[in-house]
């Protein structure tokens, strides 16, 4: 029995959907804990692409139960759409393979609406959101005045609550944005047919998860974007407005802290990310364009060009401290064949003096320069054995294991589930 956390170490994408469907074969349960639809995993199933917003990415293997845990914020137009997209292709969802918690936060029109709004308010300095409606959501579970997939299934409850709330927000979308406003009508329809849809999967997911413990299943727990996109830990502002990191598996589930076995952290062989922020080594020149299109660098939520850099080790140790990370996975390794030389980043310059972490200050980072070490390049094509890979590629992934004191566990060398290495397996 084994309860195995999988995050992402830098700005997201760093192929955690690969490492999860990967893994999965060996969990009884897959667990999605924080995030919503800003989330956009990717798998590759008999050389089909998919990509999961909300459904965890272990749904393609039979037998196991995939749940959303509270932590997460549900937009039901994009689940049910998720859901319907399986069974289009022969897929079996039923609620024994996917189950919802009924404490989960609902995303509103309105929370999309005011996502969107406030960016094209900000021009230059936006975050750069997936216009998903993901902080709003998350503003109102904290404000306490959220409408939780519970309130879905009350027809009634929900209207009430629903006219109260589109007073609020029809006011702030027409006079601080001039925007239109939201119709009742429109929304009070669609949503209480989403609960419909819903309703079969609607579950006390703590309570299942604390039963699968207690039966010795295997519990595989699915990390959203990546622990410098944490609401606490991260780049603020420029960051998601959920905990990402693997100590938040516990409130995103009600799983108990003292039962978890395992964290492992997902890492890209460079960094990229998705939005506004610094990042500070950006390849703004035909090297950050090479890496973009050789690992097919582009958002799988929002199509955005993804921004690329070399591997920052900074980043990832304090990934490795932030998580409590275990193992590593380091992702993409392929895409990095065939350059003379490789940079790896190990800290910062500021003013004449050396940092070893991320500032916290954005300003301060802003205006950080890498200190780099550079390391040979490899030409060969990697295939997925150890004991073949070029002696300098097995040196990179030396590198990055001592700089972190973390051993490997899982090398992937291609986005299929074959293109992989499994040193050691979490469970
Ligand atoms: P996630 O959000 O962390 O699940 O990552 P995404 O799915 O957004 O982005 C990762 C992209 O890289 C996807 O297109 C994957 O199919 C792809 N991918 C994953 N692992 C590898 C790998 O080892 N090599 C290559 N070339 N592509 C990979
Ligand atoms: P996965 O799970 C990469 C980024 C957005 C933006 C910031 C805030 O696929 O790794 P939000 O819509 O969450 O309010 O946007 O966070 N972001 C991601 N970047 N991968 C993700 O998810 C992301 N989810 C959010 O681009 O910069
Ligand atoms: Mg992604």
């Amino acid at each position: 029995m084994s309860q195995v956390v999988v995050v992402g170490m830098q700005w997201g994408d760093e192929g955690k959907g690969k490492i999860i469907d990967l893994l999965a074969e060996q969990a009884d349960i897959i667990v999605r804990f924080q995030g919503g639809n800003n989330a956009g995993h990717t798998i590759i199933v008999k050389g089909k692409k998919h990509i999961f917003h909300l459904i965890p990415s272990g749904i393609f293997h039979d037998g196991k139960l995939c749940c959303i845990g509270n932590g997460v914020v549900i937009d039901p137009e994009v689940l049910i759409k998720e859901i319907e997209g399986l069974k289009a292709q022969g897929i079996k969802i039923g609620p024994n393979k996917l189950c919802i918690s009924e404490r989960a936060h609902i995303i509103m029109p309105y929370h999309k609406r005011i996502d969107i709004a406030r960016e094209k308010k900000k021009g230059g300095s936006k975050i750069g959101t997936t216009g998903r409606g993901i902080g709003p959501c998350y503003e109102d579970k904290a404000a306490r005045t959220g409408i939780r997939v519970i309130d879905l299934l009350d027809k009634e409850g929900f209207l009430k609550k629903l006219k109260e709330r589109l007073e609020e927000k029809n006011f702030y979308l027409t006079q601080y944005f001039h925007e239109e406003p939201i119709p009742f009508e429109e929304v009070a329809d669609a949503y209480t047919k989403y609960g419909e849809t819903l309703r079969p999967y609607v579950k006390n997911v703590a309570h299942i998860l604390w039963q699968a413990k207690n039966e010795g299943k295997n519990i595989l727990f699915e990390g959203a974007q990546g622990t410098h996109l944490d609401i606490d830990h991260g780049t603020y502002p420029y960051v998601t407005s959920s905990n990402t990191l693997a100590g938040n598996v516990c409130a995103g589930t009600g799983f108990p802290i003292t039962a978890i076995n395992t964290v492992v952290g997902v890492c890209k062989a460079y960094t990229t990310r998705v939005g506004g922020g610094p990042l500070p080594t950006e390849l703004k020149g035909e090297l950050g364009d090479h890496l973009r299109e050789k690992g097919g660098e582009y958002g799988a939520t929002t199509g955005r060009p993804r921004r690329c850099g070399w591997l920052d080790l900074a980043v990832v140790r304090q990934s490795i401290y932030l998580n409590g990370v275990q193992q590593l996975a380091i992702t993409k390794l392929d895409v990095l064949t065939g350059l003379k030389e490789i940079k790896v980043c190990i800290g910062y310059r500021y003013n004449g003096e050396e940092m070893k972490d991320l500032p916290i200050s954005m300003d301060v980072l802003a205006r950080c320069t890498p200190i780099y070490e550079t390391l040979p390049g490899w030409d060969e094509e990697l295939k997925p054995d150890w004991g073949n890979l070029p002696k300098e590629a097995k040196d990179y992934l030396d590198y990055i294991s001592q700089f972190t004191g973390v051993p490997l566990s899982i090398v992937s060398i291609g986005p299929k589930r074959e293109e992989t290495i499994l040193l050691k397996s979490p469970f």
